[in-house]
């Protein structure tokens, strides 16, 4: 059995097939990031016009890749939100249009819920997670802490009060003159900087909840540059490192009291932002002295937005029994809480 997966909540368009018995069988993303970085960030006009753009031609090459039939696919799983309304519906409506067509049902999914489960994707089949799970989600829209107790039951322990880790990473990226998306650029050039040259704020490290707050963090930051000579590679590359030493340091710190506090000891951790080596490797090194504790990462191919985790996810709604007849539904300020099955079917 497989399913067809649909991603175009942001600026990523992508497409995807997944088989319940062989797992991923091929998936397709198309970025318009060069578009966009001519603009320091993306423009949704633009976002939704393009996404009209690639989606028939990335469908085209999926079929044509995977040697997949039409008549082998058993849904369409697409992303109903949260993401930017006009690029929400161009999935929406190619998905429903498909789905109506060939007679199949839809399912729709949560984006940051996929992102949850992208760590499920390093499997070679269909494999079902194991809860109950705590997880960071820290991408460029959101940075949150989850507590999952089953499909579709979650509990956010903690939630960005303003601008998200992702969105700091790439306004001080671009402030560093690297083009948008700034993460992983910015974490290159961090890994030439020095540490000890600045020292910036942990916000919120002591407080006595799972929230964040980075936005102070961009505005200490962004006097720094201005204070500084930022034509020296060598200041750029100290900024860089003190940035993502500060940020990292508040979501390690998050993480474990959130370990300590629910007595949970599988955390996931996925989002666009945990690509990052410097995150990868502090987790890594703190789980070592906590019992019992397993961290699971996503594979960084698919950190960022893709149709791959769309699909995966899709499939076990799908093989639970949670679908639609084709119906366009979105809604951009979609909550990982907020089930869609549970509360609106
Ligand atoms: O999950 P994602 O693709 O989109 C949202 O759902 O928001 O995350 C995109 C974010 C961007 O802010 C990008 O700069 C950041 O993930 N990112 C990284 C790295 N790769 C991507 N941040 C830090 N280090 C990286 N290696
Ligand atoms: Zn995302």
């Amino acid at each position: 059995m497989q399913i067809l997966g649909i991603e175009t909540s942001c600026d990523d368009t992508s497409v995807a097939i997944y088989d319940d018995h062989t797992g991923l069988v091929c998936c397709l993303t198309k970025s318009q990031s060069k578009i966009h970085s001519q603009y320091g960030g993306v423009v949704p006009e633009i976002a939704a016009r393009l996404h009209l753009k690639n989606i028939f031609f990335l469908l085209k090459s999926l079929f044509k890749n995977s040697n997949v039939y039409k008549k082998d696919i058993c849904a369409v799983a697409y992303t109903v939100g949260p993401g930017l309304s006009g690029s929400l519906l161009v999935g929406a409506s190619v998905a429903n249009s498909l789905a109506y067509l060939w007679k199949i049902p839809v399912v729709f999914v949560n984006h940051m819920e996929a992102h949850l489960f992208s760590y499920m994707l390093n499997k070679k089949c269909f494999d079902k997670p194991k809860f109950p799970l705590l997880s960071l989600l820290v991408s460029g829209g959101h940075t949150q802490i989850v507590v999952s107790k089953s499909l579709g039951k979650y509990h956010v322990l903690g939630n960005c009060l303003d601008d998200s880790a992702g969105e700091v990473i790439d306004k001080v990226a671009n402030m560093l003159g690297l083009q948008y998306p700034g993460g992983a650029k910015l974490s290159k050039l961090a890994s030439l900087g020095k540490l000890g040259a600045f020292k910036f704020p942990r916000p919120m490290i002591n407080s006595n909840d799972f929230n964040f707050s980075f936005s102070g963090l961009k505005t200490h930051v962004s006097r720094i540059i201005l204070k500084n000579n930022i034509n020296s590679l060598e200041t750029r590359a100290n900024v860089a490192r003190e940035l993502e030493n500060s940020i990292v340091s508040v979501l390690v710190d998050k993480c474990f009291k959130a370990m300590k506090f629910t007595k949970l000891s599988n955390l996931v951790i996925s989002g666009g932002v945990s690509a990052n080596h410097l995150l990868r490797k502090t987790f890594r090194n703190m789980s070592k002295n906590i019992v019992n504790c397993k961290i699971f990462f996503t594979n960084r191919t698919f950190c960022t937005d893709n149709a791959a985790m769309i699909a995966y996810l899709g499939m076990l709604y799908f093989k639970n029994g949670f679908f639609s007849s084709s119906k366009i539904f979105f809604s951009s300020k979609l909550s990982i809480s907020n089930n869609i099955y549970l509360n609106n079917f």
